[in-house]
């Protein structure tokens, strides 16, 4: 062997030179081995030192490709390390991203309080039958909530729901009492100004339980607790009212989460706001969906409102515009 190969084996830098020293040493016709094939023409009494020279050479250079090998990987793998490392202090402006719809929001914080307090959320359709929409729930043929006005009728006499109370007579009819649930879901009616939408987006709500069990008592606790939750801080005022489904009735009010109850243009100076509508279930209900010995309470509003209310805007309208300006607000 003429060539220095530990020398050759030091200078090599990289993993592809120390295979191809490797080869050009053990190959084949490697340096080592033709000199391996030289031990037939050698004098038999040389032999024995001859074979234990490259013996040596052999070790000696394959455990030089060896560790240089291994310090090439190490340094390879300090390299990839060095180039990969994430500064995770970096500043990254952050990709647009989608947002939350406002209504979308305010349904899902006002359904996952009922479902807190065991309510099962409920769901009917959207185009319903007249026995649904009107006549179980006590709306009799001449009453005027049916007007054309208010409704949208399809051809062959179904309607586009009013509210989301038909769900009550459907969840009534298909269980036993003791029901406790929540219907949220779109509803439809012949409206279009600065506080009205001919779609928008109700939540229903149901308790029903043996006679004598549900009191209205245990109806303005829920309200109360449920308004609080919602809107924060403020106080809750029971108002007299009328539905065809429930007796007796009752509208509440919140103060106004604007003026804090000291009069502006939004509560029409009054300090109140209006939020929801709720009752014990009228008797007829019940007898509708063939129920005996039960009484029961229910309650409905307006999730548009509730957005409203809880983000401050003022024009109904802008929460369907899909103007991308207002939703970015929400991210
Ligand atoms: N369904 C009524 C509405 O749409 C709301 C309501 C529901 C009132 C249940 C009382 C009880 O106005």
């Amino acid at each position: 062997m003429n060539t220095d190969w530990l020398e050759k084996i030091n200078a090599a830098l990289s993993l592809e030179d120390v295979e191809t020293l490797r080869i050009d040493i053990f190959g084949k016709k490697g340096d080592l081995t033709l000199e391996f094939a030289k031990m037939k023409d050698v004098p038999n009494e040389e032999k024995k030192a001859f074979a234990q020279h490259l013996n040596e050479q052999k070790t000696l250079l394959s455990e030089a490709l060896e560790s240089k090998k291994t310090i090439l990987l190490v340094l390879a793998l300090e390299e990839q390390l060095k180039n990969e490392k994430i500064d995770v202090t970096k500043f990254v402006a952050s990709p647009q991203s989608g947002a939350i719809h406002p209504v979308q929001f305010t349904m899902d914080r006002i359904i996952s309080y009922f479902q807190n307090l065991n309510f099962s959320v409920e769901d009917g359709p959207l185009v319903e039958d007249d026995f649904y929409n009107f006549e179980a729930l006590n709306l009799p043929a001449y009453h005027p909530a049916r007007d054309m006005q208010d409704t949208f009728y399809t051809k062959d006499g179904k309607v586009l729901r009013t509210h989301t109370s038909p769900v009550q007579i459907r969840t009534m009819l298909a269980n036993k009492p003791p029901i406790r649930m929540i219907a949220p879901g779109a509803v439809f009616r012949k409206d279009f100004d600065i506080t009205h939408t001919p779609m928008f987006h109700q939540v229903e709500g149901l308790v029903v339980a043996g006679e004598g069990e549900i009191s209205f008592a245990n109806l303005k606790y829920v309200m109360v607790e449920f308004l609080k939750h919602m809107f924060g801080d403020v106080e809750v005022r029971f108002r007299p009212s009328f539905f065809p489904f429930t007796e007796p009735s009752s509208e509440v009010d919140i103060s106004c989460v604007f003026c804090k109850g000291e009069g502006c243009r939004v509560c029409s100076h009054t300090g109140w706001l209006e939020v929801l509508g709720c009752g014990i279930v009228d008797v007829n209900v019940f007898q509708a969906v063939g129920y005996k010995n039960v009484s029961g309470y229910a309650f409905g509003l307006g999730v548009e409102r509730f957005a409203m209310l809880i983000h401050k805007i003022g024009d109904l309208r802008s929460l369907f515009e899909s103007d991308i300006r207002l939703l970015g607000q929400f991210r």
